[in-house]
């Protein structure tokens, strides 16, 4: 049987917006679970700290926050004194968890639903942030119009800073922050697109999510190929507090593999 060639493309695209979709809506259905690790020691003491050193002073800055989440981190921007702050988001789940937590303490947040690559100029912002957003993109493609959207937003001299999983991760040592309360784990050897499955076993149910690698050098790229004059990867760091309360010996294991990374780019 013959098939011709635009009804073998049309059925391609169809097929990769089937899946793109449900890859898009997946946070809805482990939405509370993902915010309960939020609590986890790791992302308090290591995550948001190295976050927050990329930031600096928040006071009076406007600040676009994408793939906000439920809100965790852009409830605290406002509460460092940012005076503007948008969060977008693309799972309705997540951003509902977020309005909840505005009618509880109105913050005056600005919460949009929607896809980043769909977003288009919603202003000249200071800050344009987005944990864990870019190691969504699964193609250079995807990555590159993550960047233009992000660009896009930014006044001339802002900045772009990120939380992100650190792809030159060694995948032998995936297993090595068991005691952190996550692993991370493949089903094909690295190339670009491979999906990298996050499993968050620290809280009371286990749960996982994919992202998908792509390597240093092609988000190198994407940020140059943008626009940006300066790109500068942070190593993650951990809180005094951290130290205090775990001991320097209990984090060894993070920095040793150091699964995630922070980055932070200049317009
Ligand atoms: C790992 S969570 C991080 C949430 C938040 N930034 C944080 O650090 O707590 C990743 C979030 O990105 C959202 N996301 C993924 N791709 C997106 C896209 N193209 N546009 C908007 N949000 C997206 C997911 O729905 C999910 O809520």
């Amino acid at each position: 049987m013959k098939v011709f060639l635009p009804t073998l493309l049309l059925r391609k695209a169809v097929l990769q917006k089937v899946v793109e979709d449900k890859k898009m809506t997946y946070y809805n259905s482990i939405a509370q679970q993902y915010k309960k690790s939020k609590q986890l020691p790791f992302r308090l003491h290591i995550e948001a700290h190295t976050y927050f050193h990329l930031l600096g002073n928040l006071v009076g800055k406007s600040i676009l926050d994408l793939a906000c989440g439920e809100g965790f981190y852009t409830r605290q921007f406002k509460l460092q004194g940012a005076a503007r702050v948008v969060g977008v988001e693309i799972s309705e789940k997540m951003i509902e968890l977020a309005r909840q937590e505005q009618t509880r303490q109105p913050l005056e947040i600005e919460y949009i639903l929607t896809d980043v690559l769909e977003l288009g100029k919603i202003g000249d912002f200071d800050l344009v942030v987005a944990s864990y957003l870019l190691n969504y993109a699964s193609s250079r493609k995807q990555l590159l119009k993550m960047c233009q959207r992000i660009f896009a937003n930014l006044k001339a001299g802002g900045r772009f800073v990120t939380i992100n999983n650190n792809d030159s991760q060694p995948p032998s040592s995936y297993l090595s922050t068991q005691k952190y309360g996550f692993i991370k784990s493949i089903d094909s050897p690295l190339i670009e697109g491979t999906p990298i499955k996050y499993t968050i076993s620290g809280i009371d149910q286990k749960f996982s999510f994919d992202n998908y690698y792509l390597g240093k050098t092609t988000y190198e790229w994407a940020f140059r190929s943008v626009g940006f004059k300066e790109v500068r990867w942070q190593k993650p760091i951990v809180s005094p507090q951290g130290v205090e309360e775990f001991g320097q010996e209990f984090w060894q294991d993070f920095f040793n593999c150091l699964p995630i990374v922070g980055i932070e780019c200049l317009k």
